[in-house]
């Protein structure tokens, strides 16, 4: 069997011909193993950053026409054929040789197609290194807004949820044990209070990052800094509107193709996030159950059992929680790559992008059935009512009372906890206990006085740290 050409990829299509073009290959006298090519082979998921290498192109483009490589016919062939691309990426009609080594090497492919001579002056002065970097720092920008807007959405649907219940109780829990009364708008929005800190970290994610060109693929670029400058105000100049941050040149070649702290951070912003979702999933399985039946969950968001008829499970919630595990794992699994990685860039970075992708991906889409899922979530009012008769939701209150007649709250807290033991053993209601049973507790405590410490309007009026 002869040698591959070089630049020729292994794998052949169904009358034995190579098939797509690699982006190298010269110094190479033996064939690829076919097997290690598909190894090796990203385009199967780096597809999704199409878009952005296109813009990485343009920029290009125009910065070669400065230095003199391309002509302004060749340039605005060339333009005009990734607009065609960027167009059929738009309406989702995009497809991708799955040959192609990468997402690079495919849209370099294509360009050849229709122009060679001028498309293969393209990659002049340019590497993959810094146009994966260019296109993933996009990508993460891109994806970040995208996310701070669902996650507005979900904290509307929370504010909403306050409100419609604002005069309604909930009881506060510790240790899962029923604790204090509280108001359900405090409950709710303490999430609302979480995830607006994740907005502030994904905002400061997308409004900080300065997506570099002109690293080369270590050393730098032959373009000059002005021509690079110049062709970056041009497209700006061009689509500006779409681009709400900064593009910039390298501060430093090597740094800008080795780094992936920038993917760490919003998977760690995502990380955080997700950690919130998965506690609030939590909590409403456990209220949503017939052991607490506090909350009823939208049944357009639960599934039944195939075997247990009377089954209505809440499986949108079990699938948020357990998308933790991926969530988490897609951090720690970057975290690792990166660690211990030799200055510049390696090859162990291309797997940075399944794990973005994949929590990218999974936000979404919680964020997106979150909102919709909250719309429907109401409250079982006469469950809660009933628990707001257990006294012992009180006893608190009762010990802070007994402060407010001057005992210190040690003691206070001694003498209520062995009310709470007496009521047990004798089976005996606090508010039950008369004068003659009270004042061997002491002698501040009169049954009548305390009747009223035993409501909700009560315990909550007596919060004023809080609204
Ligand atoms: N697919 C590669 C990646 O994602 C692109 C960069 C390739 N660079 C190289 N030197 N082989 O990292």
């Amino acid at each position: 069997m002869g040698l591959l050409k070089s630049g020729q990829c292994p794998l052949k299509d169904k009358k034995g011909k190579a098939m797509a073009e690699k982006l190298w290959g010269g110094r190479f006298a033996k064939k690829l193993d076919e097997e290690f090519y598909r190894f090796q082979q990203s385009i199967h998921y780096d597809y999704k950053l199409a878009e952005f290498d296109i813009y990485h192109s343009m920029i290009h483009i125009s910065a070669l026409v400065l230095t003199g490589v391309l002509t302004i016919q060749e340039a605005n062939a060339l333009e005009m054929d990734l607009q065609q691309i960027l167009k059929e990426i738009k309406e989702k009609k995009f497809k991708y040789d799955p040959q192609s080594e990468d997402i690079h090497t495919e849209i370099q492919n294509r360009l050849e197609k229709k122009h060679k001579t001028a498309a293969r002056k393209l990659h002049s002065f340019r590497s993959r290194n810094d146009q994966v970097v260019f296109d993933e720092k996009y990508y993460c920008i891109v994806n970040c807004l995208e996310i701070e807007h669902l996650l507005t959405k979900v904290l509307v649907a929370i504010f909403d949820l306050a409100k419609k219940y604002k005069d309604d109780f909930f009881i506060g829990y510790t240790h899962t044990r029923r604790a204090q009364v509280i108001k359900f708008a405090n409950y709710i929005l303490s999430y609302g209070r979480m995830f607006q800190r994740d907005l502030r970290r994904l905002e400061t994610f997308s409004k900080t990052q300065e997506i570099c060109l002109g690293a080369g693929a270590v050393a730098g670029s032959f373009i000059k800094r002005e021509h690079y400058n110049k062709a970056i105000a041009q497209f700006i100049k061009k689509y500006g509107k779409d681009f709400p941050f900064k593009i910039a040149l390298t501060q430093n070649s090597l740094d800008n193709v080795s780094s992936r702290d920038f993917i760490i951070e919003l998977l760690s912003a995502l990380a955080i996030l997700q950690m919130h979702l998965s506690r609030l999933a939590e909590d409403f399985i456990l209220y949503s159950g017939q052991e607490y039946n506090f909350l009823q969950l939208p049944e357009e968001f639960c599934t039944g059992s195939s075997h247990m008829p009377h089954k209505k499970n809440p499986d949108f919630l079990e699938l948020v929680r357990g998308y933790t595990g991926p969530i988490y794992g897609n951090l720690i699994s970057l975290l690792t790559t990166m660690k211990g990685l030799p200055m510049a860039y390696n090859r162990d970075m291309q797997l940075d992008k399944e794990p973005l992708f994949s929590s990218i991906e999974i936000v979404k889409q919680e964020l997106r059935l979150l909102a919709k899922f909250l719309a429907g979530v109401s409250l079982k009012k006469e469950t809660i009512e009933e628990v707001l008769t257990d006294e012992t939701i009180y006893a608190t209150e009762l010990a802070e009372y007994l402060v407010s007649k001057g005992v210190t709250f040690k003691q206070a807290h001694e003498i209520i906890g062995k009310m709470v033991r007496y009521s047990e053993e004798n089976k005996i209601k606090l508010k039950d206990m008369v004068d003659q049973i009270l004042k061997q507790f002491s002698p501040k405590l009169q049954q009548k006085e305390i009747q009223k410490i035993f409501t909700p309007f009560f315990a909550v009026k007596t919060k004023r740290s809080v609204r």
